[in-house]
């Protein structure tokens, strides 16, 4: 069954407490933390701090997908702050080596992150270094953007990868996941799949958007 983690960028920044006891008491046991610089992407968010509050909040799995340039002046700041899985993307780094053996020198899992338009042949020499790969199904900066058509495609190749390099690391998307998508994600090979305003946005309670995600994710 695939994992859903919410994505805190959707919830009221005045009620983050609140948005992860609502998700956590319908069943989230993990938690999407977007940190964007306004460099990598044109967006502004939030940084350590913000993480080290949601840590104290929850024990659940805190995922922290860093949008931001020289994301490896940010690994020792996040995992001090409580983060368990901390992805950098490819893009902006040229060391990524040394970057995600670094995140699990200090005893966090590593991800990578894929941009739309970036090459899915960057993964070849990473597998024995990844807890996670994270292939961004909207380019990122933004909640609330619509799932890029080709993403499905995508997904499936990056799974292909995965399963001929014998590598065990979680396959997980991020953007535009709704009850529209999420079947279409898990199918192509999904494992974790990040949810912002489909689970903090739109009618009804946390708990019913939650329930209807999840049922769209079993496929
Ligand atoms: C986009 C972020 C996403 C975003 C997803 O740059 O990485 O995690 O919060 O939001 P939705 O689910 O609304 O597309
Ligand atoms: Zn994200």
């Amino acid at each position: 069954m695939a994992r859903i983690a919410p994505s805190l960028l959707a919830a009221d920044p005045l009620r983050l407490g609140a948005a992860i006891a609502d998700a956590a008491s319908a069943g989230a046991d993990w938690f999407h933390l977007d940190v964007m610089d306004g460099r990598f992407v044109p967006n502004l968010t939030f940084g350590p701090a913000t993480c080290a509050a949601c840590r104290a909040a929850t024990d659940a799995v805190l995922d922290v997908h860093l949008m931001v340039a020289r994301p490896a002046d940010w690994i020792d700041p996040f995992v001090d702050a409580g983060a368990d899985v901390v992805t950098v993307h490819a893009e902006t780094d040229p060391n990524l080596h040394r970057t995600l053996t670094r995140i699990r020198e200090r005893g966090a899992r590593a991800g990578v992150a894929l941009n739309p338009a970036t090459p899915l042949g960057t993964l070849e020499p990473l597998w024995p270094l990844l807890d996670l790969v994270l292939v961004m199904t909207v380019n990122p900066g933004f909640g609330g953007q619509a799932w890029i058509e080709t993403s499905d495609l995508r997904i499936e190749r990056t799974r292909a990868a995965r399963d001929a390099a014998g590598s065990d690391a979680l396959l997980e998307v991020d953007g535009g996941v709704d009850r529209a998508t999420a079947g279409r994600a898990v199918r192509a090979g999904a494992e974790v799949l990040v949810a912002g305003s489909a689970v903090y946005g739109g009618d009804g309670t946390v708990a019913e958007r939650w329930a209807a995600l999840r049922r769209a994710a079993e496929v």
